[in-house]
């Protein structure tokens, strides 16, 4: 690997490292002051659309805190927009105008070309690889299938799943056909992504977490398995992270990706143990502990290297995006924290399951 940095890469192939690479979900955002600045002059969704701005914003955390790789500043939303919804940013967080009700409202959505829909998308990608120039590694992104499904029928955020769910139930075929359609977009959202020059991409779940573990295999572990599937993944680690449900770990392992990523509702070392060693963990910290004095903050981090145990193919990040009200500081600490501790790994490894 030509980069600088290569630890992040080797954690997710499972590869010894010197110390644990850490990464932050939602590492650019709000609690930055340099991104509010540009906030006050752009809209979100401009600054995803303008790939030098796109850029300059995905850099600040490599810059500010001295994380280990890079993520695409983007959004989960953006290809659902390319595909024919009408999109927007409010104070409330996104919202999606016509929400799909019926098949009809399937049959007029399209599987968008990603060079022609969301060029922005693959040039900020370029651009950043010859602004990182080996720095880091540069992770690229898709939400899953079922996510962004409930997006597109709950029309924004909710907190009940109640349209979805009633469409699962209720009209399994209009479902399963917008699943498809979906599944189809994001496949050739992320290969776009890995030709521009993505190194690594993380599906994200965010809301598989609502299913019950029968649900979750129909509705979106099926879906993002045909994703992972569909990848031109040839040196490139996927990682999938489901949030909210460690119910179904062992399932989320059955979609194949190389890393799993681990929200805070479950212990480290309990999860790895269920989904096994053959595959790369990422996590776990609980988000809101960055508000912690950094005393009882280098504690928690220190546990969970601890509950890792020094076993190859830990990559260290929050349960869940950084929020808002987060501190520099203390994500700066945290990331210090986590690259000084380092823990042997006193397991013999040739007893392990490979
Ligand atoms: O991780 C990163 O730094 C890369 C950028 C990134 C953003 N969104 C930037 C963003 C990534 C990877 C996402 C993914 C995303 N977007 C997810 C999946 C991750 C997760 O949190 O589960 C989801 C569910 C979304 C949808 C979304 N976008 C919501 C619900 C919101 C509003 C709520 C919120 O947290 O702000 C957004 C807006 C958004 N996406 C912001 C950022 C920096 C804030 C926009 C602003 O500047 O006002």
């Amino acid at each position: 690997m030509s980069e600088k940095n290569y630890r992040f890469i080797d954690a997710c192939w499972r590869k010894p490292v010197d110390y644990t690479p850490i990464w932050i979900m939602r590492q650019a955002g709000r609690y930055m002051k340099e991104y509010q600045d540009i906030r006050n002059k752009v809209s979100f969704l401009e600054l995803c659309k303008t790939p030098e701005l796109a850029a300059e914003v995905t850099i600040l955390p490599i810059d500010k805190l001295g994380v280990d790789a890079a993520i695409l500043f983007s959004d989960i939303l953006i290809p659902v927009e390319a595909m024919g919804m009408n999109l927007e940013f409010g104070d409330g967080g996104p919202h999606l105008g016509s929400p799909v009700k019926n098949k009809s409202d399937v049959d007029r959505l399209i599987v968008p070309s990603p060079q022609e829909k969301v060029p922005f998308v693959m040039e900020t990608i370029k651009l950043l690889r010859k602004e990182l120039d080996g720095r880091v590694p540069l992770i690229g992104f898709s939400g899953a299938p079922f996510t962004l499904a409930s997006y597109m029928v709950e029309g924004g955020g909710t907190s009940s799943f109640v349209k979805i769910k009633t469409m699962m139930f209720k009209d399994p075929e209009t479902i399963h056909a917008l699943l498809n359609k979906v599944a189809k977009t994001v496949i050739c959202y992320l290969n776009a992504q890995i030709e521009a020059g993505a190194q690594a991409v993380q599906i994200f779940d965010s809301w598989a977490g609502t299913l019950s573990p029968r649900d979750y295999q129909e509705f979106a572990l099926s879906y993002t398995k045909q994703v992972i599937d569909g990848l031109n993944r040839e040196n490139i680690p996927v990682i999938y992270f489901v949030q909210g449900n460690p119910g179904v770990l062992e399932l989320v392992k059955q979609a194949g990706s190389d890393v799993i990523g681990v929200d805070w509702r479950i212990n480290l070392d309990v999860a790895w143990n269920r989904v096994g060693y053959d595959v790369a963990v990422q996590g776990n910290l609980e988000p809101c502990a960055l508000f912690l004095p950094k005393d009882k903050l280098e504690e928690r981090a220190k546990e969970i290297l601890n509950q890792a145990g020094g076993r190859p193919g830990h990559i260290f990040n929050l349960g869940h995006g950084i929020l808002p009200q987060a501190t520099v500081e203390n994500a700066k600490f945290l990331v210090e924290a986590v690259h000084k501790f380092r823990i042997q790994n006193t397991e013999d490894r040739t007893q392990t399951r490979e």
